[in-house]
């Protein structure tokens, strides 16, 4: 190499590598400063703030981590959790909250936010505990999560189809409620690839249906199984409840669903509620079920099907 071809090259890398540092750092370094922002941006797109919490209480002259809401970690100053429940707030979520890279907790549950969540919402890839319900949120559910453990979209205006890789992304999922929302597909199957799962409520969805899937016996941690309110049809498969022996609560009212009781369900020696009420159940009320009523059971509600069983009264409730 040539002196000449030397001094070009070190003269190009005095110009360019500087170039390089700064426009690496640019992208990756954010602080709380980058919090703040992502803060005013939420508080610039709420329209209405009954009680002025974030009208006088969310002001640039004070660190964020006082902020009414705001919890910041000790480690690095950055926002960990946000918690706006039930401050009458209306407003939508801007695309900053993607930003807000150390967030583990979200609850805006009972206000009135409303719109799509963003895309860069699902940058958030520390959130652990989600909680939207009772909100005006629509569009597409945000589905990937490596570490969330908590997810209620309970009473928001989602609708349609879950998408069917929505759980694949989500494996630490121990809480799901979707109850109260507009949706109409079947149980996607990669639900049961959440092999944490504790409760899943789909509730009051109206449309929600197909036939119940047998792996959901396969979620050996259940302790709660709503899905009352919907169109769920078919026989109860017959195995669904060997494996679940911390199940408490069973809902499968209001639906569409036929055939016998499995007797596996009076293994379930933790069940506290049974509701199998507006079905077209039929055949003999199964005498196991006084296994039931002499253990746990405070709750039974097995109304309007055809079932021609005698119904054992004493101890426990029966509607
Ligand atoms: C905001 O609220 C927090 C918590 O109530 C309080 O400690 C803080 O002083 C308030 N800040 C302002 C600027 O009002
Ligand atoms: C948010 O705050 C409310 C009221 O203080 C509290 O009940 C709720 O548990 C908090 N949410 C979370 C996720 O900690
Ligand atoms: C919802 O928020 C309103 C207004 O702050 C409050 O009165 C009500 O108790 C809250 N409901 C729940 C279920 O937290
Ligand atoms: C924050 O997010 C917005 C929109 O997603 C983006 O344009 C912006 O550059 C981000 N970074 C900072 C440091 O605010
Ligand atoms: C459910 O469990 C059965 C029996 O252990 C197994 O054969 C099947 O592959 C499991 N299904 C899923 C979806 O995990
Ligand atoms: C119900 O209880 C009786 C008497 O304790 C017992 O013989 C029977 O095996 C039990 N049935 C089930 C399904 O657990």
């Amino acid at each position: 190499m040539g002196n000449v071809t030397r001094f070009i090259l070190a003269l190009m890398m005095a110009v360019l590598l500087p170039h390089f540092v700064v426009s690496f750092s640019t992208k990756t370094t954010t602080n709380i400063n980058t919090d703040q922002s992502a803060l005013l941006a939420l508080k610039a797109c709420i329209v209405s703030d009954a009680q002025k919490i974030l009208k006088t209480n969310w002001s640039a002259a004070t660190s964020v981590c006082n902020w009414i809401g705001v919890t910041c970690g000790s480690r690095h100053q950055r926002v960990i959790a946000l918690n706006l429940s039930s401050m009458l707030l209306t407003g939508t979520i801007p695309s900053q909250i993607g930003n807000l890279s150390f967030l583990t907790s979200l609850d805006l549950m009972n206000n009135s936010f409303y719109g799509f969540l963003p895309d860069q919402f699902t940058n958030l890839y520390r959130l652990k505990h989600i909680d939207l319900s009772w909100n005006n949120f629509y569009g597409e559910i945000p589905y990937s999560f490596p570490k969330l453990q908590y997810l209620s979209l309970r009473n928001n205006i989602f609708a349609g189809e879950i998408r069917s890789d929505m759980f694949e992304h989500l494996p630490r999922l121990q809480v799901l409620s979707l109850s109260l929302n507009k949706l109409s597909s079947e149980i996607p199957m990669g639900l049961f690839k959440c092999k944490e799962l504790q409760v899943i409520n789909f509730e009051y969805n109206r449309m929600m249906g197909g036939i119940l899937p047998k792996e959901i016996g396969n979620l050996t941690m259940l302790r709660i199984l709503r899905l009352g309110g919907n169109m769920f049809e078919g026989q109860i498969p017959s195995d669904l409840f060997e494996r679940l022996p911390k199940l408490q609560r069973l809902d499968l009212g209001g639906n569409q669903l036929s055939g016998k009781i499995p007797l596996g369900l009076f293994n379930c020696k933790e069940l506290q509620s049974l509701n199998l009420d507006s079905n077209k159940l039929e055949e003999i009320l199964p005498k196991e079920i006084g296994n039931l009523t002499m253990t746990m059971l405070e709750v039974l509600d097995l109304d309007n099907n055809l079932l021609k069983g005698k119904r054992k009264t004493g101890g426990c409730y029966f509607s």
